[in-house]
């Protein structure tokens, strides 16, 4: 599968998570203030639970369950209890827009 055009940056709020679906693939979106934009799985490896019900801070969503943070730059589970990562996935920024590539796993 190709990148899919999920957004306009300015259409995500700024450190906040935003919950999308491509492909059947759940995905937490992020901006943080510099405008860089993550994408990594949204279902913390802990529960089933939507990471981006949680918290931005420092390049980190906290799961808002019972406070993993993952990385959202590697996806790994800094702080227990969750200690397997969650996928991170390809962004690519073209014309102000946003695309992801729900295929493309980006390996850490
Ligand atoms: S469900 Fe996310 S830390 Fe427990």
């Amino acid at each position: 599968m190709a990148s899919v055009k999920v957004c306009a940056l300015d259409d995500l709020p700024v450190n906040e998570a935003v919950r999308v679906i491509i492909d059947e693939v759940p995905i937490a979106v992020v901006r943080d203030a510099a405008d860089a934009v993550y994408a990594i799985g949204d279902t913390c490896t802990h529960g089933d639970v939507s990471l981006s019900e949680g918290f931005v801070e420092d390049e980190t969503l906290e799961c808002w369950a019972h406070g993993s943070k993952f990385s959202l730059v590697t996806g790994a589970a800094l702080t227990l209890p969750a200690f397997e990562p969650v996928p991170v996935y390809e962004v690519t920024m073209i014309d102000g827009d946003v695309y992801i590539d729900p295929s493309v796993v980006i390996p850490y």
